[in-house]
């Protein structure tokens, strides 16, 4: 019953989208039962203490995992920033798909007990209330949990335009959080860049006014942004930086790091299971027996051992577990290798 529904929401999205009038799917459909069945028998380490490998970029804190550890939160790798914000930042998130408000509740607090501490809840997903109303009912302290908010506001030309609609889209975030008495963000993101460098710049503006002078948000953050898109901000050198590019990690990964690294901009990747690892084939399954992971698992650590984050998202608790565990085993470079090999 549920699965045909999400079918059909599914199939309508293409035209959901065309009525939209956006460039592309915003919300990756296909959940392929491929994946579900490739999964192997989920380990269900709930906290196991290892620090971020050393192979990882060095701007991650190994450090974080022992202060996670100190407040008595589940142990998960967390980096810092090119933000002043002292708040460290979970490399693993939970991004809530495209469905009701209430489905949105209860996997938010499936999320929280399974320890996540990262949310990604898009505009797009269209259930913000639902989970920020969950975030109240776990009780969980506000500062214990990275939250980041979306805009839509690409299909405006102009920097005063992008910035009117940017701005709506701000406090259409702080409307809808506020049911769960969030009124501040860790993070605000740009689903998509303006159509041209002037209506970046009036995204960015309305941004940063919610930063600066609303003190709404602390860290701003884009999506599916090109290095010239990214240019269109930093070229302002007192502008604020970008923290996060969220984009998906395959076709080139390599030089999607790289120009993102470049710039300091943290890479988190979007559809990490649902499009990326289906690219992998069965060679991340074989990885994966040699260390007691599934497939999935050794996805998300490549990802995490490439220096960038991951935004996943699963309706099954022991799916949840295992796209947490992903910090207690380290890929051999020659694997490392194979994978980004199969990704590009
Ligand atoms: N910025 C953008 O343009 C953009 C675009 C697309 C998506 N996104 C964001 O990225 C998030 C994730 O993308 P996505 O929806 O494509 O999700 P995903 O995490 O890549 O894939 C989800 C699918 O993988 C399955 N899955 C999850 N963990 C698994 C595991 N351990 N073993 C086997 N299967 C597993 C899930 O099935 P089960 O439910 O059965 O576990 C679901 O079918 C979205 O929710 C959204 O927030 C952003
Ligand atoms: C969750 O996933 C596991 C492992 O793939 C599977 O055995 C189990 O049946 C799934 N549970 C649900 C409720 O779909």
């Amino acid at each position: 019953m549920t699965r045909w529904s999400i079918k059909i929401a599914l199939l309508l999205l293409p035209a959901v989208v065309a009525a939209l009038q956006l460039p592309s799917p915003i919300i990756s459909p296909a959940p392929p039962n491929e994946l579900s069945r490739r999964s192997a028998v989920s380990l269900l380490i709930t906290s196991s203490s290892a620090a971020v490998s050393s192979a990882v970029a060095p701007r991650i804190a190994s450090a974080s995992a022992s202060a996670d550890a100190a407040k008595g939160g589940d142990v998960i790798g967390s980096i810092i920033l090119n933000s002043n914000n002292k708040k460290t930042f979970p490399l693993a998130s939970f991004g809530l798909q495209i469905y009701d408000d209430d489905t949105a509740y209860r996997l938010t607090l499936m999320a929280l007990e399974v320890g996540y501490r990262n949310f990604f809840a898009s505009v797009l997903a269209g259930n913000q209330r639902g989970f920020a109303k969950a975030v109240k009912a776990s009780g969980i302290p506000r500062d214990e949990l990275y939250i980041c908010g979306t805009v839509l506001s690409n299909r405006v030309s102009g920097e005063q335009a992008a910035y009117q609609k940017t701005k709506q889209g701000c406090l259409e975030n702080m409307a809808a959080m506020a049911a769960g008495n969030i009124d501040k963000l860790d993070m605000i993101m740009l689903d998509y860049p303006g159509p041209n460098e002037e209506s970046i710049r009036g995204q960015w503006r309305a941004f940063e006014d919610m930063a600066l002078n609303d003190n709404t948000v602390d860290d701003l953050a884009v999506s599916n942004f090109n290095p010239a898109q990214l240019d269109a901000i930093l070229v302002n050198l007192a502008a604020t930086k970008p923290t996060v590019n969220q984009l998906l990690l395959a076709k080139n990964p390599q030089a999607i790091l790289d120009y993102n690294v470049k710039r300091n901009i943290l890479v988190q990747a979007w559809s990490p299971l649902s499009r990326a690892l289906p690219r992998y084939g069965n060679e991340v399954d074989a990885i994966g027996k040699k260390y007691g992971k599934s497939a999935a698992q050794v996805g998300l650590r490549w990802i995490v051992q490439s220096g960038a984050a991951f935004c996943t998202q699963s309706k099954n608790r022991s799916h949840f577990e295992e796209d947490l565990n992903v910090f207690d085993f380290t890929l051999s470079d020659d694997e490392m290798t194979k994978i980004t090999q199969l990704a590009a």
